[in-house]
C-alpha cells in the first residue's frame, strides 16, 4: 500500500526525478572483469588527486600512489616543478619505488633491481652494463611520463597522456573555493578507512540524503534540511511552500546556532577570514572531482576525502583535514572536535556502504530503482555509463 499520494504536486523548478529510473547493473559492482573495464575507462583517464604540494615541498621528496594496478611515482625536482612517471623501470620493469613517500638519494631515482638510474625529470642517466649494445640510447629510455596539475596546494596526476581538461574535472569553478585560501592551508590531520564496497556505492550514497535522517542522527540534526532527507530546498516538491523560509529545515544550512561541523558546532579552528556571509551560514561548500576526490569547504576547516579502487569491492579512503596555520600553531583550538564529528559521518557511512555491497549479491537483484531524492545518482551514473561508453 503506498503511503503516498499518486499525483503528488511538483513546483517548477523542483530538482526530484519524476520517471522511475532503474540504477546500474549489480553486477557491476562486483564483477572483476567489468571491474578492470571501469579502471581502464574511468580510474585510468581522468585526474587523480594525489597528495598536498607539501607532501612533496622539497628537491627529491616523493610519493607513491597506488591507482587500480598501476603504481604512480610523484617527485619534486630540483627545478621546483613536480613530475609524475610510472613508477616503473624501462629495463625490465621492475618497480621503482616502494616506499609510500620518502627522500630520494641524491643519485635520483635508482632502481632497486640493476641499478639503471634516472634524473628527476625521468631521465635515464645510467645503466649499471659494461657496455651498450649498438643502437642503444640512454635517451631512448626514460620514464614513462605522466601529466601533473598543481591547483591551490594540490597535486593531480593522470594515467592518460590527454586526461579531460582540469578545470572540466570539477563540478563547480575552480575560483569558487578562492576565499578559503587553499594553498595556505595546512594539513592538521589524516583519517582513512578502507571500505568493503565498490567505489561507485560510496559516490552514490554521497549524493543523496535519503539515507541522512536513518543513518545520520547527529549530522542530521546539525544539518536541519538532511533531517528532511533533503539536499536541497528545491528537492521537495512542494518547495514554494516555504520558499522564502530562512529556517535552515527549508533553506538548508546548520541549525540556529551553529558555525561548523563540529561536535558542538562551533568553530574548531581560526575562522578563514575571507569567506561570504552566504557561504558562512551555508557552513559547507562542496566541490566534487569523480572518481577520486571532494572538498567540503567549511568556516575554519577544509576536508578532502580521496578514494581510490583496491578492488572490485574495496576501496580505499583517504581524510585530509586542512586548517590555517595559526589554528594549529594555537593550542586553544581544538581541531579533534572537528575530526570527531566528521569521524563519526564518514564512518556510518562507511558502514552503511558495505551493507549496501552485502545486499547487491542477491541472485534476482539484477538492479535497483532510484528515488526522486536521488536525482543526482542519476546524473552520476549517467556519467559512469557514458565514460564507459567512450571509445
Ligand atoms: S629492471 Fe630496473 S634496472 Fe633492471
Ligand atoms: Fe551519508
Amino acid at each position: 500500500m503506498s503511503t503516498r499520494p499518486t499525483s503528488i504536486r511538483r513546483d517548477p523548478g523542483y530538482t526530484g526525478l519524476t520517471d522511475a529510473v532503474g540504477t546500474l547493473p549489480s553486477q557491476w559492482y562486483f564483477d572483476p572483469t567489468h571491474h578492470r573495464h571501469e579502471l581502464s575507462r574511468i580510474w585510468y583517464r581522468h585526474w587523480i588527486y594525489a597528495c598536498r604540494s607539501a607532501d612533496i615541498a622539497s628537491p627529491r621528496s616523493f610519493h607513491t600512489l597506488e591507482v587500480g594496478d598501476q603504481s604512480i611515482l610523484l617527485v619534486r625536482g630540483d627545478d621546483g616543478s613536480a613530475r609524475a612517471f610510472h613508477n616503473t623501470c624501462r629495463h625490465r620493469g621492475a618497480r621503482l619505488c616502494r616506499e609510500r613517500a620518502g627522500r630520494l638519494p641524491a643519485a635520483g631515482i635508482v632502481c632497486p633491481y640493476h641499478a639503471w638510474r634516472y634524473n628527476l625529470k625521468g631521465e635515464l642517466v645510467q645503466t649499471s652494463s659494461r657496455a651498450h649494445a649498438e643502437g642503444f640510447e640512454l635517451r631512448d629510455f626514460p620514464l614513462y611520463g605522466l601529466p601533473v596539475t598543481e591547483w591551490n596546494g594540490f597535486l593531480f596526476t593522470a594515467l592518460s597522456a590527454s586526461p579531460p581538461p582540469f578545470d572540466a574535472s570539477f563540478d563547480l569553478p575552480l575560483d569558487r573555493l578562492d576565499d578559503w585560501r587553499l594553498a595556505d592551508l595546512v594539513v592538521g590531520h589524516r583519517l582513512t578507512k578502507t571500505i568493503q564496497c565498490n567505489w561507485k556505492v560510496f559516490w552514490e550514497n554521497y549524493n543523496e540524503c535519503l539515507h541522512c535522517p536513518g543513518v545520520h542522527p547527529r549530522l542530521a540534526q546539525l544539518v536541519p534540511i538532511y533531517g528532511r532527507a533533503l539536499l536541497e530546498r528545491r528537492d521537495d516538491p512542494a518547495w514554494q511552500d516555504h520558499a522564502a523560509d530562512d529556517d535552515p529545515r527549508y533553506g538548508g544550512g546548520l541549525r540556529t546556532g551553529a558555525e561548523s561541523w563540529s561536535m558542538d558546532g562551533k568553530p574548531a579552528g581560526v575562522p578563514f577570514p575571507g569567506v561570504s556571509a552566504a557561504d558562512r551560514t551555508a557552513g559547507h561548500l562542496y566541490m566534487t572531482s569523480v572518481p577520486s576526490v571532494f572538498i567540503v569547504a567549511h568556516v575554519d576547516y577544509v576536508r578532502v576525502v580521496r578514494l581510490l579502487p583496491l578492488g572490485p569491492e574495496q576501496t580505499a579512503m583517504s581524510i585530509e583535514f586542512l586548517f590555517l596555520p595559526q589554528t594549529l600553531a594555537d593550542p586553544q583550538c581544538d581541531i579533534m572536535k572537528a575530526v570527531e564529528f566528521t569521524d563519526i559521518v564518514m564512518s556510518e557511512d562507511a558502514a552503511i556502504c558495505e551493507v549496501n555491497q552485502r545486499g547487491l549479491h542477491a541472485l534476482p537483484h539484477a538492479a535497483g530503482v532510484l528515488m526522486p531524492e536521488e536525482y543526482a545518482i542519476r546524473q552520476f551514473q549517467d556519467w559512469v555509463r557514458a565514460e564507459l561508453a567512450r571509445p
